[in-house]
């Protein structure tokens, strides 16, 4: 799980995301965050997070078996924390270290219809030129069905309003089994390889 967060609701969904990867016999869930940038752009100096998982490393993508995306909605696009990260992972594009394992993207806005989908779809374009094989949320989930908040069928999200809410019931779910869908499809297509 490789996530930017500033205030902590795309944190609250990669936990429940995490606990929906570790419900599945054999997985484990490594979850990664990515550094502030600068004003200039530049990377953060802070070698290691206050609290919460550390940073990633690009080469630790290559060690892992499936790769779930998160960031808050910016604009109706992916913080660019996010997108300075995935900058950075041209090695890996070009040695095809993620061809073939499974991905999904989680998000967390706070507006229903400020992004969404825009934010997720946004995602999934980087990781289908890593050659990934993109899962998102069967409608076979309730939750994707029942919602009056976030989780949609291109993967889980959260309606973060008042800002910190906390997540609904179904945002739960489908964090859950988004995770638990990812990590199966990675158990499997591992076992077949
Ligand atoms: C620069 C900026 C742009 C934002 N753009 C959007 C947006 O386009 N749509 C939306 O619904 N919320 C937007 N928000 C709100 C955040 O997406 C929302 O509060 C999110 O839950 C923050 O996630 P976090 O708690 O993990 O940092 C924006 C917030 C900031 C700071």
């Amino acid at each position: 799980m490789l996530y930017y967060s500033r205030h902590g609701s795309v944190a609250a969904l990669a936990e429940r995301i995490a606990e929906g990867v570790e419900s599945v016999s054999g997985a484990l869930a490594l979850l990664r965050r990515v550094p502030e940038v600068s004003p200039r752009t530049e990377q953060s100096d802070d070698p290691l997070p206050i609290s919460g998982p550390p940073y990633a490393e690009p080469d630790e993508l290559s060690a892992c078996d499936g790769l779930i995306l998160g960031s808050p909605a910016y604009f109706g696009s992916m913080a660019s924390p996010l997108k300075h990260f995935l900058e950075q992972t041209s090695p890996l594009w070009l040695s095809g270290a993620l061809i073939d394992k499974p991905a999904a993207v989680f998000t967390s806005a706070s507006s229903l219809h400020g992004g969404h989908e825009s934010v997720l779809l946004g995602m999934i374009k980087p990781l289908l030129h890593h050659g990934m094989l993109i899962a998102g949320l069967p409608y076979s989930e309730p939750a994707v069905v029942n919602t009056r908040s976030g989780c949609t069928p291109y993967g889980a999200s959260h309606h973060d309003h008042p800002q910190g809410a906390p997540l609904s019931e179904d945002e739960v779910r489908c964090a859950r089994a988004l995770g638990r869908r990812v990590a199966k499809l990675a158990l499997r297509l591992k076992s077949s390889s």
